[in-house]
């Protein structure tokens, strides 16, 4: 029988799944939660719920898992330097490496945006959900920087396109800051700033000027380079990195409205 508290009530009060109010405070994924809650250990107000849909109430419900209150992370932010051949998922149905392979013993965070499973470069992951849709949003002009290797050589009328805006299916992209890094017989090389994070943005801007990425590499998210990052390896962010980011005298979002599921 569903428990009588999984209808979201009417009321404007700040309501929380239980599965996610306990992913928020960084015990684990989504997943995990769940598991958790099935297996009896999560209590709300010293009652046990094995239901993940239970509507929490933030102002006045009490949770704890396995009798300790819940408590509230602290933000975490971490930098990964991806290699290619890692995706940026949790997991794989077909069981391909995952950046999370790569982050044994951080903290519960998610990937802000995502990089194709050939791309490697710099990915920030993060458990503050507000700041990462900052830095995914266009308006807060968060430049990301790549370097990418181009199938042939590019003219000046190419990369003038690629800087003015090109037309995706998606529509025009903003303006680019694209430098020329040197030239091979076969190839291109270019360094290339844009403030959007489209899916797949970089490889299709390649070909809507008539060329191909062959190779992409993200070196930079605002002024934030790979520096001494080894490939594979993770560290935190600086809380000056942090506000460099999104600096704290930006408009805050509004927080999200708890949504069921
Ligand atoms: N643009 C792409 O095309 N791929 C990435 O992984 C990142 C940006």
């Amino acid at each position: 029988m569903k428990h009588p508290n999984t209808r979201k009530p009417a009321a404007r009060r700040p309501l929380k799944t239980l599965d996610r109010v306990l992913s928020k405070a960084g015990a684990g994924s989504r997943t995990e939660a769940r598991s958790w809650i099935g297996a009896g250990r999560v209590a709300v107000n010293g009652k046990i719920i094995q239901t993940p849909d239970h509507w929490v109430d933030l102002q006045r419900d009490k949770v704890t898992l396995d009798g300790a209150p819940l408590r509230k992370a602290s933000h975490v932010y971490l930098l990964l330097y991806k290699p290619k051949g890692y995706l940026t998922t949790y997991k794989d149905p077909e069981g391909r490496p995952t950046v999370y392979d790569l982050l044994q013993n951080a903290p519960h965070v998610v990937p802000v945006g995502r990089l194709d499973l050939d791309t490697s470069g710099l990915l920030i992951l993060t458990n503050d959900t507000q700041f990462a849709e900052q830095i995914m949003n266009p308006e807060y002009k968060v430049a990301k920087t790549y370097l990418l290797k181009a199938a042939g050589i590019l003219s000046d009328e190419q990369l003038e396109q690629l800087r003015n805006g090109v037309e995706l299916s998606d529509g025009m992209t903003r303006p680019a800051i694209v430098k020329r890094v040197r030239g091979r017989e076969k190839s291109t090389f270019l360094e290339l700033t844009i403030t959007e994070g489209r899916n797949r943005q970089v490889r299709r801007m390649l070909e809507a000027v008539g060329s191909r990425v062959r190779k992409l590499v993200r070196t930079a998210i605002g002024d934030i380079g790979i520096g001494e990052l080894e490939i594979g390896k993770w560290r935190e962010l600086t809380p000056a990195e942090v506000r460099s980011l999104v600096p704290p005298n930006r408009p805050r979002q509004e927080p999200r409205r708890a949504s069921g599921g």
